[in-house]
């Protein structure tokens, strides 16, 4: 007997009334009408049973920090790296690890089982590193969590970021990370970017850097970020994260930029919330949005995917592990309003962060692991319009989270007696 059947789900591409059998942990069948005996049998009633959604952006050593030691008063990325080095000394494994396992909570209830978390490695004690190395292996079971090896402080900038990054490396951290506009100048820049991509080539490791993080629009870092990739030879391997520089690039720049980017392999992320919010600080009015090019890279093939970045922590005082607000935050920002358009927004959050991730078996489909979440909501514009609820969520055949149906009661006279915010047609052609 099967351990589980979900019957009649909408999946994310479009096909509907479709089954998923599950056995043992992994998917075994995906097809309408299955006959087959389970020890479980959901109904998901034409709902949208999706893959995890995927944070391919964040920063887990600090979240949930907020107001520690203090708030950030200008609300400036500036402000946010100086408060958290304030910060950084007062870490403690514990509070750290404590921390990041209640993200983690909130992450698995809203359907979220992959991050790829950038941590510090600026402190010769590397206790973010050791406390986050701790909290993969604790979440291991129910969540994926790959570490980027983050210089905050700058490569060149930080005495010792070399070599502690490299340690940070050796001790099991995943990804090599950078921060190329935080440098003294563009060649200190550009020199890290050189570095950081030989020793990814060197020894087999994917790319993630923070690039070109700055309303400048001459801050060209990904421009470098992309030759390396073309040198060494790590098509497919290399993230460009931010990249809020190329909002305000002209446009005769970025139309050879942006075949530079596919020529590279180079993927990018957008984090729309805190690119809203930290960008165009120093305008007055008329204001950057600052966010990345992202229709346009995506029209020309490259991966793009949308990250959380920030939650609770010295850049971002908001924030709930929901990469559905993440999608939709991003889908405005972009004016990505058309259908195909905010269906590529809920890619964004899911399998194009999942490419990015280098995700092994990821999707509703034979043989993969039986990880998947269903919404209350029909597709995935509507899961982005409702930031649907996580009716179920499961992982590896186990449901790991549920929760009830959104729904308000309502006393009005001739009224319906709920409303659960979705739009059922009244005009529609019988
Ligand atoms: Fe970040």
């Amino acid at each position: 007997m099967a351990d589980l059947l979900v019957t009649n789900a909408t999946l994310p591409e479009g096909r509907t009334g479709i089954d998923v059998l599950v056995t043992d942990g992994r998917i075994v069948d995906v097809a309408p009408r299955i006959e087959a005996v389970a020890a479980r049998t959901i109904d998901a009633g034409g709902l949208l049973l999706t893959p995890p959604f995927v944070d391919p952006h964040f920063h887990l050593d600090s979240t949930l920090s907020y107001g520690l030691p203090r708030v950030n008063r200008s609300g400036t990325l500036l402000e946010g790296i100086a408060l958290w080095g304030e910060l950084k000394p007062q870490l403690t494994q514990d509070a750290l690890v404590e921390r990041a396992l209640t993200y983690c909570d909130w992450a698995v209830a809203k359907g979220l089982l992959a991050i790829r978390s950038h941590v510090d490695v600026c402190d010769p004690r590397l206790t973010a590193v050791e406390a986050l190395l701790h909290v993969k292996e604790r979440v291991a079971p129910y969540l994926d969590l790959q570490l980027v090896a983050f210089p905050q402080d700058g490569l060149l900038r930080s005495p010792g970021a070399l070599d502690l990054l490299q340690r940070a490396l050796a001790m099991g951290v995943d990804v090599v990370g950078g921060i190329p506009h935080f440098e003294r100048t563009a060649a200190d820049g550009a020199e890290s970017v050189r570095l950081l991509c030989t020793i990814a080539a060197e020894q087999g490791r994917l790319v993630d850097l923070h690039c070109d993080e700055s309303d400048d629009p001459q801050s060209r870092h990904i421009e470098m970020l992309a030759a390396q990739s073309i040198r060494l030879g790590l098509q497919g391997r290399v993230t460009g994260s931010h990249l809020t520089s190329m909002h305000s690039m002209d446009n005769y720049y970025v139309s050879k930029l942006i075949p530079l980017l596919v020529e590279g392999g180079v993927s990018a992320i957008a984090n729309p919330l805190i690119n809203i919010t930290l960008q165009g600080r120093h305008d007055s009015y008329p204001k950057r949005r600052g966010m990345t090019r992202v229709p346009e890279l995506m029209a020309a093939g490259v991966t793009v995917a949308f990250g959380h970045d920030c939650v609770l922590d010295p850049w971002y005082p908001l924030g709930s592990a929901d990469l559905l607000e993440v999608a939709a935050m991003g889908l405005h920002v972009a004016q990505m309003t058309g259908q195909d358009a905010m269906r590529a927004c809920f890619d964004a959050v899911t399998v194009n962060a999942a490419t990015i991730l280098h995700l092994d078996g990821y999707g509703i489909a034979p043989g993969n692991r039986a990880d998947f979440v269903l919404l209350q909501a029909r597709d995935p514009i509507e899961a982005i319009r409702l930031r649907a609820t996580r009716l179920h969520v499961f992982r590896a055949g186990r449901e790991i989270a549920h929760a009830s149906p959104a729904c308000a009661s309502l006393d009005l006279p001739g009224r319906p007696r709920e409303v659960d915010w979705r739009l059922r047609r009244v005009d529609a052609p019988a």
